[in-house]
C-alpha cells in the first residue's frame, strides 16, 4: 500500500467524540486508525480498527505497531479515550482510582510513547489529548478529583513534552472540554449541566472535533491547551 496520505491514531473511536473524529479525519482523506475496547470492524480500506483495553501497556505499542504495518506511517494521535468518575474525595474507592489512572494515564502514557517513536523517526507529528478544564478549575457542584489528577496530568505533560519536542518537528496540544453532549452524559441531565457553563449550554461533538482540526493544521501552535468549555476557564 502506497504511504502518501496521511494517518491518524484516534483512540476511544467506538463512539462520542471519538466516532466523529474517524469520520472528520476520514473527510480530510486521512487513513485511520480507530481503537476501543469495543471497536468493530471497518468496511473502510482507509480505516483500520484495533480493539483493546488502553490501560493495559500492551495496547498503545500494538496500535502504534499496526499502524506502522498497515499504513506505513503516523502523523498524528488522537489521545480520546477516557474515563470520569466524579464522587466525593474520601468515597472514591480503590477499584475507582485505579480505573481512572489506569484509563486517563496509562492511556495516555504508552501509546504517546510508541506514536512519538514512531514521529521522530520521520521529524514530524502531532499529539493532540482530549483533556477536561477540572484538570485546572475545581467546580463545586461536580466533585471530581480524579479526573482533576489524571487529566490536569495529561495537561502538564501535553506542556513537557512540546518543549521536549519542539525543536524535533513534533507538536503536543490538548483539548480541554466543558461539558459535552455524548454518550458520557443522559439527556435527562443536560438542562441541570447547561448550568454549570458561563455560556448557559453544553457543548455540542462538533464543537470538540472543530478545536482539534484547528489544532491538527495549526503549524505555529504547540504546548497550547484549547479550552472549548462554554467559559468555565474564564471564571464565573
Ligand atoms: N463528554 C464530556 O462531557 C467530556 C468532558 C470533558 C472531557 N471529555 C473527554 O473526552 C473524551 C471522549 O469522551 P466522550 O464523551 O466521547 O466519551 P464516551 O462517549 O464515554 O466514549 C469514550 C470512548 O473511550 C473509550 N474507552 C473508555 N475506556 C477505555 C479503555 N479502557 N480502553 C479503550 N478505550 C476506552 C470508549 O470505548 P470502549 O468502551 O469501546 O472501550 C469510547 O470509545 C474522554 O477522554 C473524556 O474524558 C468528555
Amino acid at each position: 500500500m502506497s504511504n502518501e496520505k496521511k494517518v491518524v491514531i484516534v483512540t476511544g473511536a467506538s463512539r462520542g467524540i471519538g466516532e466523529a473524529l474517524v469520520e472528520a479525519y476520514r473527510r480530510k482523506d486521512y487513513r485511520v486508525v480507530a481503537t476501543a475496547r469495543t471497536i468493530k470492524p471497518s468496511g473502510d480500506g482507509d480505516v483500520l480498527t484495533v480493539a483493546g483495553d488502553i490501560g493495559d501497556p500492551a495496547t498503545g505499542p500494538r496500535v502504534v505497531a499496526e499502524a506502522l504495518e498497515r499504513f506505513g506511517r503516523v502523523d498524528t494521535l488522537v489521545n480520546n479515550a477516557g474515563a470520569f468518575v466524579p464522587g466525593p474525595f474520601t468515597k472514591y474507592t480503590r477499584d475507582q482510582y485505579a480505573l481512572m489512572l489506569a484509563t486517563n494515564l496509562n492511556g495516555f502514557f504508552y501509546v504517546t510513547q510508541a506514536a512519538i517513536e514512531a514521529m521522530e523517526k520521520r521529524g514530524s507529528g502531532h499529539v493532540v489529548s482530549v483533556t477536561t478544564t477540572l484538570g485546572e478549575l475545581g467546580n463545586s457542584k461536580v466533585p471530581s478529583a480524579l479526573a482533576s489528577l489524571t487529566k490536569g496530568g495529561i495537561n502538564a505533560a501535553t506542556r513537557s513534552l512540546a518543549i521536549e519536542y519542539a525543536s524535533r518537528g513534533i507538536r503536543v496540544n490538548a483539548v480541554s472540554p466543558g461539558i459535552i453532549k455524548t454518550p458520557m452524559h443522559s439527556p435527562e441531565t443536560y438542562e441541570l449541566k447547561a448550568t454549570l457553563h458561563p455560556m448557559g449550554r453544553m457543548g455540542e461533538i462538533a464543537d470538540i472535533v472543530g478545536a482539534i482540526l484547528y489544532l491538527e493544521t495549526a503549524s505555529f501552535v504547540t504546548g497550547e491547551i484549547l479550552h472549548v468549555d462554554g467559559g468555565q476557564s474564564a471564571g464565573r
